[in-house]
């Protein structure tokens, strides 16, 4: 087994076609370098731009499994998963192995140059992780760059410009994905304008449903059909529209799980109108919430369907899979990308498929997330400003109110900032979401185990006391 932070193989020897006289003098000249910057006291933090907001103030240094480990030695249970991403836990010894041994042999293989092993394999895995098909898959790098694609695949299928998607949801940061984006205006109210031919309609957030919070079961009574309807006779015609992206499970929105006949209605509507049905399983992928993909919960056929995040463990990887006869209408050249798909990324990626599979974390999500679900909801009598508490596997959330204010659901601010501190003070990290960061969410590794669940709801018990939920 490697140890953490350890190379796992010797350095490569490159063919380099040097002499050996020039090869001594390559090494003499790195001997005359500045000193590595280790040992050097670290930069202050300042060197950092504040445009990246910060849950932690801490330095890490290496990662195992659950935990996080500083330049300290301190130990911090890390229920973000870095937003989602080290769904194999971090810094996975499988995962580590594969990308040591790759970045010994080749670190950029230009997708539109050559081909190379790691694509060609990721590639041909992308065809059959959904059922029915038949699927063609797209690699890219970050979430918000394969969210474009999906929109530039969806545009370029259908001859249609308009896209549809749901209020509160999130799909990126670039200029196409925040313009997709309403989770909160911090995303992209100073970088108007943005573009158009993207119009919002309603998710069922049933905790928050207009005629009274229910849960999200067969009886779920949002009504955001009629509301999709509504947009369909006043923003555009039903003809015009390329696509409809959704979330399966909105994520920085606010961890909110839609009511079962949701998506396949959804679909329904979508081959009713010709509309293509494109799902962001950017945070909901790679089985988080205890399928593969989301869309298998409800049985439901996407057309295209983007991933990132969870797929390289924390290698910058994404892309899209898509109905092979859509991807066809791709003409060569219009789209890609110097780094899509590089082949260290691409060799992470199989390595982490392979541990999701080996290691059973899907069932493990599905496990694991019951047992936390159940042990939050035991929580919950306790402390009258908890809301709701709801999830979908290892997608878990706890949704704050102002007791006995307005109509009992006014979102409570203060208190998830509270609760989230809290926790962080006893070593244990969460995010936040929603649109005034009432939510706190819970997005473990899917290798955490029965017993750091039990640390988490304990720690979480604490720090609800202490804040006074
Ligand atoms: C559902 C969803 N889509 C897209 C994105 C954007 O991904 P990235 O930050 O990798 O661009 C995110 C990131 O949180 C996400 O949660």
């Amino acid at each position: 087994m490697l140890t953490v932070g350890e190379p796992a193989i010797e350095p490569a020897v490159h063919a380099t076609g040097d002499t050996p006289q020039r090869c001594t003098a390559m090494i003499e000249s790195r001997a005359a370098e500045p000193p590595a910057a280790t040992g050097l006291p670290l930069p202050d933090r300042s060197v950092v731009p504040a445009v990246w907001s910060r849950v932690a103030n801490i330095i890490v240094e290496r990662g195992e499994g659950s935990w996080l480990v500083t330049t300290d030695g301190e130990r911090y249970l890390d229920y973000t998963s870095g937003i989602g991403v080290t769904n194999t836990g971090h810094a996975h010894p499988r995962v580590a192995a594969a990308v040591a041994a790759q970045a010994a042999k080749l670190l950029h293989g230009q997708q539109n140059i050559v081909f190379h092993e790691p694509g060609l394999r990721l590639y041909d895995r992308l065809r059959t992780l959904l059922p029915g098909g038949p699927w063609q898959g797209f690699l890219s790098n970050s979430g918000a760059e394969a969210v474009e694609a999906a929109v530039k695949l969806a545009r370029v299928a259908t001859g249609r410009p308009v896209i549809i998607v749901f209020g509160g949801s999130f799909h990126g940061r670039t200029a196409q994905a925040m313009a997709l984006t309403t989770a909160k205006n911090v995303y992209r109210a100073d970088f108007e304008p943005l573009p158009g031919s993207v119009y919002a309609t309603a998710y069922p957030y049933c905790y928050r449903a207009a005629r009274g919070p229910h849960a999200p079961d067969e009886h779920c009574s949002c009504p955001w059909e009629e509301q999709l309807d509504l947009v369909l006779h006043t923003m555009t015609y039903p003809e015009r529209v390329a696509a409809i992206l959704v979330e399966p499970v909105v994520g920085e929105g606010g961890y909110i799980v839609p009511p079962p006949g949701f998506l396949p209605r959804l679909r329904e509507i979508t081959r009713e109108h010709g509309m293509l049905l494109a799902v962001d399983e950017v945070q909901t992928g790679v089985g988080r919430t205890g399928e593969l993909f989301a869309v298998r919960h409800w049985d439901v056929e996407p057309d295209i369907l983007v991933f990132a995040k969870g797929i390289a463990s924390g290698l910058p990887l994404s892309g899209l899979i898509a109905r092979e006869e859509l991807i066809a209408r791709w003409r060569p050249g219009s789209h890609g990308g110097t780094f899509g798909g590089n082949v260290v990324a691409c060799a992470a990626a199989n390595a982490t498929l392979d541990v999701v599979r080996d290691e059973g974390l899907v069932e493990n999500a599905r496990e694991r997330g019951a047992q936390f679900l159940a042990g939050l909801r035991a929580l919950a009598p306790k402390y009258p400003s908890i809301g709701d508490v709801r999830g979908l596997g290892l997608m878990v959330a706890l949704e704050f109110v102002k007791p006995g204010v307005g109509d009992g659901r006014v979102p409570n601010t203060a208190v998830s900032k509270a609760v989230i501190e809290g926790a962080l003070r006893r070593h244990l990290l969460l995010l936040r979401a929603g649109p005034y960061d009432q939510v706190i969410r819970m997005i473990p590794p899917l290798v955490t185990t029965a017993e750091e669940i039990d640390l988490a709801l304990r720690i979480l018990d604490e720090s609800l006391a202490e804040a006074g939920a």
